[in-house]
C-alpha cells in the first residue's frame, strides 16, 4: 500500500514551495493564538534549515514519507515535539498541496517565459541582421512568393510571443493562496487566510473552499501553454530539419549541434530538431493525461489528483529543455544565402507582384492573373530567359517591370502593413521586443 501510493519520490521537488506554505500557516496560527511567538520561531528556524539542507543536496526521499507534506510534518515534530505537533491545526494536506504547487507553477511560468524571452531576443537579431537574404516563401510546401529569412524567422518569433502571453496568464492564474480552505470545507478556527497571502507574496486568496482544493484549472493552463509553445518549436524545427537537408541546402548544422551516425562518416544529422519534434508529442499526451485525471472527479479532494505533479513537472521539464536546446541549435546555424535566393527565384515566383504591377494600371486583378499566366505558361514551354526584352514583348508589359525579377526589389516592395520590405521587418522586430517586455516576468 505504501510503495503504491507514495508520491514522495515525485513531490519531493515541492519542499521549498511546502517549506515556504508551512511557514505562512505558522504566521497564520500565531496570529490566531494558536501558537506562541517562541513556538513561531522554533518553526521558523527548523524550516529555514531544512531549506539549506535542500539546497545543499542534503534533503533525498528515503521511501519512508507519504509525501513531502508528511515530511516536514515529521521534520517539525521530530526537532520540536509540542510544536510540531500543532502546526497542522485548521489545515490539509489538500489546501496545502494546491498551494505548494501553485506556487511551484509560478516558477516555473516564469522560467518558460524567460527562456522564451531569450530565444526570440536571438530571432530578432537573426532577423535584423537578414532583412536583405532572400528565401522562398511557401504554401503546401511549394515554392510560392520571395520572402526574407528575417521575415520568415519573425513568423516564429510571434508565434512563440503568444506563447509567453500564455504562461504570463498560466502564472496569473496560480497565484492565489488556498491555505485555510482546510480538507474541504474550511475550519472552525479563526484563521486569516489573508495573511498567508502576503507571506506568501500571492495576489489572491480562495473564495470557496471546496473549489480551492479541486481546482487544477492552473495547472492545465500551465500546461496548455506548454503544448501549444511545444506545437511552435516542433514546426520551427521541421523547418531547421528541411532546411538544412541535401534536397534544401539552405543551411548548415554546426558540429557541436549535430550528431554524427554509428556508420555513415558523412553524416550530420538535426537530432535537436528531431527530439523537440518528438517531444511536443509527449507534452501533447502530458495535456489529454491531465484533463483526463481532471475530468471525471466528484468534489472535492480525489487522490487521482496526485498524478498532476508527474504530468506538470515532465511538461515543463520537457517543454524548458526544448526552448533551450532551439535557441542554442538556431544560434550555432550558418545560412546558405545564395542557395537561398536562387530557390526563391525559380519557378516565377515573382508573378503575383508582376499582377499586382498591371492592378496598379487599371488591370482588373483577375485580368491580369491571366496575363501572367499566359507569361509564365510561354516561358515554360519555350524556356526561354526572363529579360526586361522578352518581358517588353508582350502585349501590356514595361520593361521596367522587369524589377520582379529582381530578388531584393520584389521583397522590398511588398511593403504593405506586416510584410517583407526590410522597414517593415524592422517594424516588426520593434513589435517583438515590445511585446516580449511586456510579457516577461523577471525584469
Ligand atoms: N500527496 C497528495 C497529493 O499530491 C497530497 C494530498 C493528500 N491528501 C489526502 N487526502 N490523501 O495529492
Amino acid at each position: 500500500m505504501a510503495a503504491f501510493t507514495s508520491s514522495s519520490a515525485v513531490d519531493l521537488r515541492l519542499l521549498p514551495y511546502d517549506i515556504a506554505a508551512t511557514k505562512a500557516h505558522a504566521h497564520v496560527l500565531n496570529h490566531a493564538g494558536f501558537l506562541d511567538d517562541d513556538e513561531l520561531d522554533a518553526i521558523e528556524s527548523v524550516l529555514t534549515r531544512l531549506l539549506d539542507e535542500w539546497q545543499n543536496g542534503d534533503v533525498r526521499d528515503t521511501g519512508s514519507d507519504e509525501d513531502v507534506h508528511s515530511l516536514v510534518e515529521r521534520v517539525l515534530t521530530e526537532e520540536l515535539g509540542e510544536a510540531g505537533r500543532r502546526i497542522h491545526a485548521g489545515r490539509s494536506r489538500n489546501d496545502l498541496v494546491a498551494t505548494d504547487l501553485r506556487l511551484w507553477c509560478r516558477d516555473a511560468a516564469t522560467e518558460a517565459a524567460d527562456a522564451l524571452a531569450r530565444f526570440i531576443e536571438l530571432l530578432s537579431q537573426l532577423a535584423e541582421q537578414h532583412t536583405d537574404t532572400v528565401m522562398p516563401g511557401y504554401t503546401h510546401l511549394q515554392r510560392a512568393q520571395p520572402v526574407s529569412l528575417g521575415f520568415h524567422l519573425l513568423a516564429h518569433g510571434f508565434a512563440l510571443v503568444r506563447d509567453a502571453k500564455r504562461f504570463r496568464a498560466a502564472y496569473e492564474s496560480a497565484d492565489v493562496s488556498t491555505l485555510g480552505a482546510g480538507a474541504l470545507a474550511g475550519t472552525t478556527l479563526d484563521l486569516d487566510p489573508y495573511i498567508a497571502t502576503q507571506k506568501l507574496d500571492v495576489t489572491r486568496t480562495f473564495d470557496n473552499a471546496m473549489d480551492a482544493v479541486s481546482d487544477r484549472d492552473f495547472v492545465a493552463d500551465l500546461v496548455y501553454a506548454c503544448a501549444l509553445c511545444g506545437v511552435h518549436l516542433s514546426r520551427l524545427a521541421e523547418e531547421v530539419v528541411l532546411w538544412t537537408s541535401s534536397e534544401f541546402g539552405f543551411a548548415r548544422l554546426s558540429d557541436s549541434w549535430s550528431t554524427g551516425s554509428s556508420m555513415m562518416p558523412q553524416k550530420r544529422n538535426p537530432d535537436v530538431a528531431e527530439l523537440t519534434r518528438g517531444r511536443a508529442a509527449i507534452v501533447i499526451g502530458d495535456l489529454t493525461a491531465l484533463l483526463t485525471v481532471l475530468k471525471g472527479l466528484p468534489l472535492a479532494y480525489n487522490r487521482d489528483l496526485q498524478e498532476d505533479k508527474a504530468i506538470v513537472f515532465r511538461a515543463h521539464d520537457a517543454t524548458v529543455g526544448c526552448i533551450e536546446a532551439m535557441t542554442a541549435l538556431v544560434a550555432s546555424i550558418t545560412f546558405d544565402p545564395t542557395t537561398m535566393a536562387d530557390a526563391a527565384m525559380s519557378g516565377s515566383t515573382w508573378a503575383t507582384d508582376l499582377a499586382e504591377v498591371l492592378v496598379t494600371r487599371g488591370v482588373p486583378f483577375r485580368d491580369a492573373h491571366e496575363m501572367v499566366g499566359r507569361l509564365v505558361a510561354d516561358l515554360e514551354g519555350t524556356g526561354a530567359a526572363a529579360t526586361a526584352s522578352w518581358l517588353a514583348s508582350h502585349e501590356g508589359f514595361q520593361p521596367e517591370d522587369v524589377f520582379v525579377l529582381d530578388r531584393r526589389e520584389v521583397v522590398s516592395r511588398r511593403g504593405s502593413r506586416g510584410g517583407t520590405a526590410p522597414n517593415r521587418v524592422l517594424e516588426q522586430i520593434e513589435q517583438l521586443r515590445a511585446a516580449i517586455n511586456d510579457a516577461c516576468m523577471r525584469k
